[in-house]
């Protein structure tokens, strides 16, 4: 058996997902799974902020406002603005650095905290959990920053969408990865 294994196999994103979602308990036993990624200096780079209910609707008002469109145009900022409704749960999933360590450079950290959100992604998925990773053009506009109370060193990697698979919701079958053309062999010298 090898767990691990078959579920990075069979992980796939769900984009339409129903109102079901996972409760904090469920989500905190995860995170803290997700949390054992590689972290030099155990400086833990992450946080995660969970959206449910309004505060989905708030964060569609910051994204549209970072758009600067028309709020009454349907096409443009209620459309934007409607957005984090398509999950009744958003996972914010924050890079929090700390400048200036004089081991760990900031992309180090953003390297660890992207783990995580890769991380706990496949471990709603085999949870059984429709899941998907969205950003957009406005993901690090500031208006989006204050709605999430972000701090001065932190910065979004964008949401996990979290929902309920719908029945009968079958992962896609997926063209087998052919990890060849993504690995090489440094030539040895000796
Ligand atoms: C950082 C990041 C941001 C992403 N943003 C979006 C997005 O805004 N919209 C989108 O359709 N897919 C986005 N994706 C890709 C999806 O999460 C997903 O991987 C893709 O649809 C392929 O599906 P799969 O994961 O089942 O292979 C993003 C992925 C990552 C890692």
């Amino acid at each position: 058996m090898r767990p691990v294994l078959d579920a990075a196999r069979a992980r796939r994103s769900v984009s339409k997902v129903t109102d079901a979602a996972p409760d904090d308990a469920e989500l905190l036993e995860l995170l803290a799974a997700a949390g054992r990624v590689a972290d030099h200096a155990a400086l833990r780079p992450w946080r995660v902020i969970a959206l449910r209910g309004d505060a989905r609707a708030r964060l569609g008002a910051a994204l549209a406002e970072a758009s600067g469109l028309d709020a009454s145009d349907p096409r443009g900022a209620a459309k934007l603005a409607a957005k984090p409704l398509r999950a009744p749960l958003l996972l914010a999933v924050v890079a929090v650095r700390t400048p200036g360590h004089s081991k760990v450079p900031e992309w180090e950290q953003d390297a660890t905290a992207a783990g995580v959100a890769h991380l706990l992604s496949l471990l709603l998925d085999e949870a059984g959990w429709g899941v998907m990773w969205r950003t957009g053009p406005h993901t690090r506009h500031p208006a989006v920053a204050t709605a999430h109370e972000l701090g001065d060193h932190e910065a979004l990697l964008g949401w996990l969408y979290v929902g309920g698979r719908p029945s009968g919701w079958r992962a896609e079958r997926r063209r087998p990865s052919d990890a060849t053309a993504q690995f090489s062999t440094l030539r040895s010298r000796d």
